[in-house]
């Protein structure tokens, strides 16, 4: 049927209808939280590019966390900032590292807290990169190693779930068997599968203090231009064993996370970096968009394109508008 018997608008003129036919609703149960941890006490660092982000030591990020659960956010994603780096990133894989010490400290207040820990050598190595150089190149299969080792330290600290975000070759496998072997069979694991060398995640590096000192990072991170690599990606990370599979960034990516939903079926997550976020918050400092709109426009953009998992620093400002807060 067409015009004049069918009108689209129709449903459109009164607003409970509106909500009975609205297609894709967020719910503060998609969003994950990523949180930065630092060494010290009653450090509290504002991440200038980041409004309202911090570097936060570990009984600050405790306090942190009970707000953030409060809001009804019920998962955060962990960075650590350690005190010192070395060479190939062994510094994550220390019983007494950051994320393991935020990881007991968090546990111990807020056992239903769901715990996710990022995996890649970045934030510990003294170059920036996310795995051992040799050769003036980040060597795949010795990271390996150590992407293994951070991992099952991170589980053996409490962490809930696993997510590798260093995009070598082969971490899935290696990852599931370590963990596997260490008793940990239970623990998922969260793939950065398809994962681009974004400029995007400028702010980022300067909250976690990982950009590279020299090169960049597009010998192991996606070209921007591709996304048949990307269905691939997930294709790997599914074989290996993910659980979750992720598409990062998310919003000039949308149709990846499109094509990967379709394709695979699989709980997909979706990472609207930094620079996504802090693009709003300055736009909308400026007045030139509203922020909290445009916020849950884009949130929500995501979850139509095929996102179950939204990793996202708005998570409590955007759970607090669906719970009414605002
Ligand atoms: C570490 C990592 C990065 C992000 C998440 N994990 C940065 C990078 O790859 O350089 C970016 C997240 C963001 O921009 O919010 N490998």
């Amino acid at each position: 049927m067409t015009f004049p018997v069918t009108r689209l608008r129709r449903l459109r003129y009164n607003s409970v209808l509106r909500q009975m036919v609205t297609e894709t609703k967020l719910s503060a149960d998609d969003f994950v939280m990523p949180l930065f941890v630092c060494s010290g006490t009653n450090v509290k660092n504002h991440i200038n590019s980041m409004p309202g982000n911090y570097q936060l030591s570990v009984e600050l990020l405790v306090e942190e966390c009970k707000t953030i659960y409060a809001a009804g956010v019920k998962s955060v994603l962990l960075f650590g900032i350690p005190a010192y780096k070395d060479e190939d990133g062994s510094v994550a894989c220390e019983h007494n590292g950051i994320v393991q010490q935020a990881i007991r400290a968090i546990k111990k207040e807020l056992k239903d807290l769901y715990v996710i820990a990022d995996v890649c050598n970045c934030e510990y190595t003294t170059h920036g990169h996310c795995g051992t150089i040799i050769d003036g190149d980040v060597d795949n299969d010795s990271t390996l190693i150590t992407l293994a080792k951070q991992s099952v330290s991170l589980a053996e600290a409490g962490a809930d779930m696993i997510a590798p975000s260093d995009m070598m070759d082969g971490r899935v496998g290696v990852i599931r068997a370590q963990l596997d072997a260490n008793g940990f069979e239970k623990i998922p694991i969260m793939a950065y599968s398809a994962k681009y060398a974004s400029g995007f995640y400028g702010p980022f590096r300067e909250a976690a203090e990982s950009a590279p000192k020299f090169g960049n990072r597009a010998t192991y991170q996606m070209n921007p231009a591709n996304s048949n690599e990307a269905l691939r990606e997930v294709a790997q990370d599914i074989a290996e064993g993910a659980d979750i599979v992720m598409v990062k960034p998310a919003l000039s990516y949308l149709d990846v996370i499109y094509r990967v939903k379709n394709e695979f079926n699989m709980p997909v997550a979706a990472y609207n970096v930094s620079g996504e976020f802090s693009m709003l918050k300055a736009a909308a400092e400026k007045g030139w968009i509203d922020g909290p709109r445009v916020m849950m426009e884009i949130l929500t953009s995501i979850k139509r394109a095929g996102a179950d998992i939204i990793i996202t620093y708005h998570a409590v400002e955007a759970a607090n508008i669906l719970n009414g807060k605002y």
